[in-house]
Order: structure tokens, then C-alpha cells, then sequence
């Protein structure tokens, strides 16, 4: 079984701000650094992270260079990464007081995609692989539809959320990971249990996680729930959380860890994450996490 992670590499210019800038308002930074992030990348780290093998295929522009090496030096196949003219996606991404962040992103080489190189980069793998998706590359309804069609098993975050999302038919998506707003969207309804209550009625054959913030996340299938807690820690900057957990989480299903156990190190992953700055930096290594439930036993 390959894993496939289909998408978006960003340089992150991250500040360090008292509160997030308000409409009109100049507001003066504490400070400023540039990490390597992107949704897709982030995620194709925690998954090398976690502990699998996995290809990264997307498109960086001239000013690549330093996504690709971050790749590389993460353990993560680059062979399916493509350069063109142009520039590479970024984004601009405030950080308050309390960890939390605003993103503004601009997509670049992110957004230049053919169908044909989706269809070379595909070629390459079949039935029972993973293809893993989040929502900042361009023709991701293809992708999904590409993905399904190659009997590969469709794993989508539809993050960030636009009405490129609506298009997605997710009778082709086997594993929806979805935040709150995401959920609601997604299924009309404002409480969790609900909103997965109408995902799983419409999909059936889903395996849904649905990530709370501070009151943890919640898992269902057509014949499990779970609840897992968050594992509290100082909060230095949010971003990349969510890709941590992604990561953590295929790479459990991928290798047959009971759904508690996988949750639980989903939890302490992104606890982690939440710790640290930048996104990829921030994401940790599974001797890590393991290493932080022994800590855990010994309080
Ligand atoms: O999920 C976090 C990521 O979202 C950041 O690294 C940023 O690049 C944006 O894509």
C-alpha cells in the first residue's frame, strides 16, 4: 500500500501580533519568521512523522526550493513535485497572544494544475492506496473523482472551506476530516452528534472525524463513536494542528491501530503541534508522542 499526499506546499510568513489587525488598522508586529507549511505539506510530515512511507505531488514555483528541501529532509518521497514559472503558494499569518491565527493565503503554483499531469502523477499509483487531499490545490473535484476511479481510498479534509467543496461529491471520499464550521456546512446542523448523524445517513460507508477545538474530536462510522479528549498544554500558535492530526490519523488506519489508540495519539500529536510555532516544524515525531504518554502516566 503507497501513500499519496496530493497537495499544498506554502512559505508561511508568520506575525507575531497583540490581536489580529482590524479593518483600516496598521498595527505593528512583535516580530516576524518564515517557516515552511501548506496544508499538503504538512500533512505529508506528520505522515512521515507518524512512521509511514509517503509521496508528495503538487506544484511549487520558482521559489520552491526551500519546500522541497523541507519535504526531503522530512523523510517524504518528492518525486511527484513539479516546478513551473511563478511563484509558489504563501501565506500571511497572524498569530495573537493566546496562539491563535488568522491565515491569509494566496494559492500561486498551488492552483496551476493540469488534468494531465493529475493524470500522470496517478498513473503511478493503484487499488488500495491512499490519496490524501485537503482544499488548496485547483480541480480538487477531479482529484477526487481521479482517486476514486483508481480505486484508491479518498481521504479529504475540505480545508479551507469555499464552494469548491459543494462540487466534491463525497460518495467518492472514504475518510472526511472536518472541524465544526467545516461539519456544519457540510450537513446543515449546528450540533456535533447531529452533524454526523446526517453525514453518515447520506454516506454511509464514511469514516468521519470531527475535530472540536478545545472539547476534543469525535470519530463515526457506520458502526462506531468514539470521544477523545484534548491533552491540555500551553497554546504558543495553533497552526498546523489540524494537519498533525491528519497525519496521525491516516497513519493509524493505515496500519490497523485500534480507532482508541490512533485518537489518543491523534490528541497528544496536535498537543504538541499546539506547543511549538510554525506549522511543520511544530508537528512531532511518533517516539515523541509516545514518549509524552509515558510523562502523562508518571503525573
Ligand atoms: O493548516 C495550516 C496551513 O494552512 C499553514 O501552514 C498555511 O500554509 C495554510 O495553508
Amino acid at each position: 500500500m503507497n501513500i499519496l499526499s496530493f497537495g499544498s506546499m506554502n512559505i508561511d510568513y508568520v506575525y507575531q501580533v497583540p490581536h489580529m489587525v482590524r479593518p483600516g488598522e496598521t498595527l505593528d508586529s512583535f516580530g516576524m519568521e518564515t517557516f515552511v507549511g501548506g496544508k499538503g505539506l504538512n500533512q505529508s510530515v506528520a505522515l512521515s512523522k507518524a512512521g509511514l512511507s509517503v509521496c508528495h505531488a503538487g506544484m511549487v514555483g520558482e521559489d520552491g526550493e526551500i519546500l522541497l528541501h523541507a519535504l526531503t529532509q522530512n523523510g517524504v518521497d518528492t518525486r511527484f513535485v513539479m516546478q513551473r514559472e511563478g511563484k509558489s503558494g504563501h501565506t500571511i499569518i497572524q498569530v495573537d497572544e493566546s496562539g491563535q491565527n488568522s491565515i491569509l493565503l494566496y494559492g500561486g503554483a498551488n492552483r496551476s494544475l493540469t488534468e494531465e499531469e493529475i493524470d500522470e502523477v496517478l498513473s503511478h499509483f493503484s487499488k488500495g492506496d491512499f490519496l490524501i487531499l485537503q482544499n488548496e490545490l485547483n480541480l480538487l473535484p477531479k482529484l477526487v473523482e481521479k482517486g476514486w476511479e483508481k480505486g484508491l481510498t479518498v481521504v479529504l479534509n475540505p480545508s479551507p472551506l469555499n464552494e469548491v467543496i459543494g462540487q466534491c461529491d463525497l460518495k467518492y471520499v472514504s475518510v472526511l476530516l472536518i472541524n465544526e464550521i467545516e461539519g456544519k456546512e457540510l450537513s446543515g446542523e449546528e450540533d456535533p452528534e447531529a452533524i454526523l448523524d446526517v453525514l453518515l445517513k447520506r454516506y454511509p460507508h464514511l469514516k468521519i472525524v470531527l475535530t472540536l477545538g478545545s472539547l476534543g474530536a469525535e470519530y463515526a462510522d457506520a458502526s462506531l463513536r468514539l470521544h477523545q479528549d484534548i491533552f491540555p498544554v500551553k497554546t504558543v500558535d495553533t497552526t498546523g494542528a489540524g494537519d498533525t492530526f491528519t497525519g496521525y490519523f491516516i497513519h493509524g488506519l493505515a496500519n490497523g491501530v485500534p480507532m482508541e489508540e490512533t485518537l489518543r495519539r491523534c490528541a497528544m500529536a496536535s498537543a504538541l503541534a499546539v506547543s511549538r510555532k510554525g506549522a511543520s516544524p511544530s508537528i512531532p515525531y511518533m517516539e515523541e508522542v509516545l514518549r509524552a504518554f509515558e510523562q502523562e502516566k508518571k503525573k
